[in-house]
């Protein structure tokens, strides 16, 4: 697991790119006229994924880049922290209330706020001056950790993936999630799904491909879903 693990992940920056890609396009999925199981499942798809991502970046890539860029890295955690503030704000709301949309929109503005200052100043910044090297060993990092915090979540995830993105556009962090899910199930019983979840994974991990297209995966979750 160690090594394929090392094996598929991206490099850091990369990495954070993909996650940030996946939380634009989920949000854009977002409607308020809706039905209230849709606005659920995408607020949950985004709150998780935005936790995980914090914490990737808070416990892994901010310490790496700490000494580079202080002031950069230090007005981000408070911005992940209020990040925090609204997504318990959105888990105490219902669907049906009007303050649900509010609050997400308002944890729309902040995430892109804070993506487009990391995007053009800190991730450009980590690519200059950690070389690639440093920066895959970062990455591998990052997948290994996402693992662990998705795990628990995995079903739940996966679940919230496909009401979110039914037609099947799904960006890295959903095939990460799709993975996490098959590959708890095929330690158990479907072994045989393992090569095929490797090789879109590690196809989806290149750069241009972060916005591709897995329906075989979708189709193959769906299937476990029911099963
Ligand atoms: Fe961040
Ligand atoms: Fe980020």
């Amino acid at each position: 697991m160690h090594e394929m693990m090392t094996r598929m992940s991206p490099g850091a920056t990369t990495m954070i790119r993909m996650d940030h890609t996946h939380a634009m396009a989920t949000f854009h999925k977002y409607r308020a006229n809706a039905t209230p199981e849709k606005k659920q499942a995408i607020a949950e798809t985004l709150c998780l994924a935005l936790e995980i991502h914090a914490r990737l970046e808070e416990e892994i890539f901010y310490p790496a880049m700490r000494s580079f860029e202080p002031d950069l890295v230090n007005k981000s955690v408070p911005e992940h922290n209020e990040m925090r503030r609204l997504i318990a704000q959105l888990r105490q709301t219902r669907p049906e209330d009007a303050s649900f949309d509010t609050t997400l929109l308002e944890l729309m503005r902040d995430v892109m706020r804070h993506v487009a200052d990391e995007e053009t100043m800190l991730l450009p910044d980590a690519e200059r001056v950690l070389g690639e090297r440093r920066l895959s060993e970062l990455g591998a990092e990052m997948t290994r950790r996402r693992f662990e915090l998705a795990g628990p979540h995995a079903g739940e995830m996966a679940v919230n993936t496909v009401r979110t993105f039914p037609g099947a556009t799904l960006a890295f962090s959903g095939l990460l999630v799709l993975g996490a899910f098959l590959i708890g199930r095929a330690a158990t019983r479907d072994t045989a799904a393992l090569p095929a979840m490797r090789n879109a994974l590690r196809k989806a991990a290149r750069p241009a491909r972060i916005r591709s297209t897995s329906r075989s995966l979708v189709n193959r979750l769906r299937d476990a879903v029911a099963a």
